[in-house]
């Protein structure tokens, strides 16, 4: 494992005096004639962190304005969704985790190792027992959109390494940006504890500034080796993560508008028994969860049972009308 310590120590330190890193000294790098032939290659092109953010920005807009996100930045997310949403995530950076620790000494990847500061997987576990309980693991499922991005992130870990900042970036820049707004979002309309319960997914504990971190993050993608093909490359494989994400986004959507998500494989009933173990009981998520299950879940789902139900109201009020005169 490369530990950042005192090299993170060192960028953190020209970053925070305005200054950006200029040699690969500066980035942990000790190959001179390599430094040469990148630096040469490199003055005729953007910093790889300036391209990912431009060429990204237009699929950014599109993850924003995904109907799940829309309705997240709204505060309209339910219990429901925001559990299956952790769930995929959990699939995702389980991946993700396990392609970065197969990496972590492929001079392709290890400038953007961050371990102690950046995994999820650990704080997903945490808010999953939180909000299915101890039996999680069984009642978690791996939808096919999810499937996809898992596979995709060990095709490109395994096969195509180059490419796996591509993915780190889209993920925990991401989670470092917006993620931190979504956060509060999150709280407030699930009315969680504020003591971070069931929120560790948008905690980075191992990060103390993150706007610093993200300068550090950027510079050691600008430090990584290669030609101008791997980078365009990277920046396709860095849309395609996005799209991967829309995806996921897409299908949350409909596994939730359909009103009865899978779980474990089998539908389930409606239950007014959240999962929301350690949440304390005036403010427990089960309440707004209960609230708009009440208004999607309680009408008879299918057209026949509706009207029979219509017409059986009009019966009993005609015969209440009778019965009165
Ligand atoms: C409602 C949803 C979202 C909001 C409100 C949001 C908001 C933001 C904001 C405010 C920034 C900071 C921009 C800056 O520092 O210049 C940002 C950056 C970023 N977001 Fe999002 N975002 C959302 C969804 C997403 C999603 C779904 C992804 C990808 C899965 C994502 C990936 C990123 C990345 C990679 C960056 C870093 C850009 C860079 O500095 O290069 N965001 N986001």
């Amino acid at each position: 494992m490369r530990a950042p310590g005192s090299q993170t120590q060192k960028l953190l330190g020209l970053w925070a005096a305005g200054e950006k890193p200029r040699s690969r000294e500066d980035l942990g790098g000790n190959n001179e004639q390599a430094r040469m032939a990148q630096s040469s290659e490199r003055m005729s092109r953007r910093d790889l962190s300036e391209a990912l953010k431009e060429s990204t920005k237009e699929v950014h807009v599109q993850a924003e304005s995904t109907q799940f996100m829309e309705s997240f930045q709204k505060g309209q997310v339910s219990l429901r969704e925001f559990k299956l949403y952790l769930a995929s995530l959990y699939y995702i950076y389980l991946a993700l985790e396990e392609e970065s620790e197969r990496n972590k000494d492929n001079p392709v990847y290890a400038p953007v190792y961050f371990p102690n500061e950046l995994n999820r997987r650990a704080a997903l576990e945490e808010d999953l027992e939180y909000f299915y309980g101890p039996t999680w693991r069984k009642e978690i499922q791996c939808h096919e959109a999810t499937q996809k991005y898992v596979d995709r992130l060990h095709h490109v870990g395994q096969y195509e390494p180059e490419l796996l900042v591509a993915h780190a970036y889209t993920r925990y820049l991401g989670d470092l940006s917006g993620g931190q707004i979504l956060k509060k979002i999150a709280q407030r309309s699930l009315h969680l504890p504020n003591t971070g319960e069931g929120l560790s997914f948008f905690n980075f504990p191992g990060v103390t500034n993150i706007s610093k971190f993200k300068q550090l993050y950027r510079a050691r993608m600008n430090s990584l080796p290669m030609d101008s093909a791997t980078e365009e490359r990277i920046l396709e494989e860095a849309k395609k993560s996005f799209l991967l994400n829309i995806e996921v986004f897409q299908e949350l959507q409909r596994l939730t508008s359909q009103g009865q998500p899978l779980e474990n494989g089998h539908l389930v009933q409606p239950k007014l028994e959240l999962h929301a173990r350690r949440g304390n009981t005036t403010h427990s998520p089960k309440e707004s969860d209960r609230e708009r299950m009440t208004h999607k879940n309680m009408l008879p789902s299918t057209p026949l049972l509706r009207w029979t139900l219509a017409l059986f109201f009009m019966a009993a009020t005609i015969a209440v009308g009778l019965y009165a005169m």
